[in-house]
C-alpha cells in the first residue's frame, strides 16, 4: 500500500507519499480500507518531530479515519467484512490501509457520507471525554471554548449547545466568529482586539464561565483561572501557547476551581474504549438527528497532505482538513 511517511521531521515537505508495507490486523483489531483520513493539529507536531507516536504503534501520521472493514484479526466480534467505519487511531490515518483494535471503531452515522465520517473521531472523542466525562459541563452552564473555528471548537460549540449549555468562544477574526456564531456561540470574542476575561463576566452578569476548554496552555492560564465561575473547572488539553506557566493557586482555592489536562492518544485501549462508546451512545444520536453536524474546511487527496498542513499552519481553515486516499 501506499502511505504518506517521515522520512526526516521538518516542514510540510517533510511528508512524503511512499509504498510501504500493508498492516495486518493483530489480537482484537481489525484492517480498514481507508477512504479518507483527516487532519488534526497533533500531525503537524509529529511531522516536526515533537510528538512521536507510542512504541508499537504506525509511524504514520493520521489519528483518525473512515473506510470499510475488509479482514478481522482473531477475537473480533460485533463487526463484518464490508462493514462501513470510521475509527480513532494512534496514528496510521494517512495510508490506504490501517489496522484499529475494534473497540475504536464507530458506525458511519447515517446521513453522513464515508469520506465526511472521517472527520467526525477526533474531535468527538476528543470533546465529548474532556466537556463531559472529565469536567461534567451541564444544562445551563457556560462553557468558554479557545479556538472556536478549530475542528476541535466547532464540535464543541454544536455539542455544549445540544446539552443546552451557553457557548463563548474566542477566535482570530470577525469571520471566524461568525462561522462559530452560526453552529450556535452565544458569546463572540475576538482575541485579537478584545480581553475574554472582561468579555466573558460582562457576558455573564459577572460570573464567569463555568468550564473552558483550552487549546493555549501557558499563555492563556492566569486569565483562564480569572475567566473562571466558582466551581469553575478548566480543561486544558493543548499548548499551542507553552507549557510551563505560573498557577495562582490563591485564586483557584477562593473559586474552589479545579485544572485539569488530558491528552486523548496516550490513554490505554480500555479507556478510549469507554470514550467511544460514550460517543457512539450519546454523540452519534445528535450526528444522526441533525443537531451536531461534521464541519469540513476543504477535502484535498492523501498525497496533498503537505498543502493540507499548509492550510492548517496558515490558520486559514474552518475545521477540519480531509485526505481523500486514492
Ligand atoms: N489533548 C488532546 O487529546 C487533543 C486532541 C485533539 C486536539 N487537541 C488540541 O486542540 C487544539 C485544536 O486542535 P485542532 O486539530 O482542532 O486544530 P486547528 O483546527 O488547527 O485549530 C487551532 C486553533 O487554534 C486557534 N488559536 C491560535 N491562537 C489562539 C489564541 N491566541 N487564542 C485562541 N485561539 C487560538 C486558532 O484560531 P484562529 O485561527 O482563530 O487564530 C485555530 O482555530 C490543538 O491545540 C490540539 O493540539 C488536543
Amino acid at each position: 500500500m501506499h502511505a504518506i511517511t517521515i522520512p526526516e521531521p521538518g516542514g510540510p515537505e517533510a511528508l512524503v507519499w511512499a509504498e510501504v508495507p500493508d498492516p495486518v490486523p493483530g489480537e482484537g483489531e481489525v484492517l480498514v480500507e481507508v477512504a479518507a483520513g483527516a487532519v488534526n493539529r497533533a500531525d503537524v507536531l509529529q511531522r516536526q518531530g515533537f510528538y512521536d507516536p507510542p512504541p508499537g504503534t504506525s509511524p504514520y501520521p493520521g489519528l483518525e479515519c473512515a473506510g470499510r472493514i475488509t479482514a478481522l484479526g482473531p477475537g473480533v466480534a460485533g463487526w463484518s467484512v464490508g462493514d462501513e467505519v470510521c475509527a480513532l487511531l494512534v496514528g496510521g490515518g494517512y495510508a490506504q490501509r490501517v489496522a484499529v483494535p475494534a473497540a475504536q471503531l464507530l458506525p458511519v452515522p447515517k446521513g453522513v457520507d464515508l469520506a465526511t465520517a472521517a472527520a467526525l473521531p477526533e474531535v468527538a472523542c476528543t470533546v465529548w471525554s474532556n466537556i463531559f466525562m472529565i469536567a461534567h459541563l451541564r444544562p445551563g452552564e457556560t462553557l468558554l471554548v479557545h479556538g472556536g473555528a478549530s475542528g476541535i471548537g466547532t464540535m464543541a460549540i454544536q455539542l455544549a449547545k445540544a446539552v443546552g449549555a451557553k457557548v463563548a468562544v474566542t477566535a482570530g477574526s470577525p469571520e471566524k466568529l461568525a462561522r462559530c456564531a452560526e453552529l450556535g456561540a452565544d458569546v463572540l470574542i475576538d482575541y485579537r482586539t478584545q480581553d475574554f476575561v472582561e468579555e466573558l463576566r460582562a457576558a455573564t452578569d459577572g460570573a464567569g464561565a463555568d468550564v473552558i476548554l483550552d487549546i493555549m496552555g501557558a499563555k492563556y492560564l492566569d486569565r483562564n483561572i480569572r475567566a473562571l465561575a466558582v466551581n469553575g473547572r478548566l480543561v486544558v488539553i493543548g499548548l499551542q501557547g507553552g507549557v510551563k506557566g505560573e498557577l495562582n493557586l490563591g485564586a483557584l482555592l477562593a473559586k474552589r476551581a479545579a485544572v485539569m489536562a488530558t491528552t486523548l492518544r496516550a490513554r490505554p485501549l480500555q479507556e478510549k474504549a469507554a470514550i467511544v462508546a460514550a460517543v457512539r451512545e450519546h454523540v452519534w444520536p445528535l450526528v444522526e438527528g441533525g443537531t451536531v453536524r461534521p464541519v469540513v474546511d476543504r477535502t484535498l487527496l492523501m498525497q496533498e497532505a503537505a498543502e493540507a498542513h499548509r492550510v492548517l499552519e496558515s490558520g486559514a481553515h474552518v475545521g477540519k482538513i480531509l485526505l481523500l486516499a486514492p
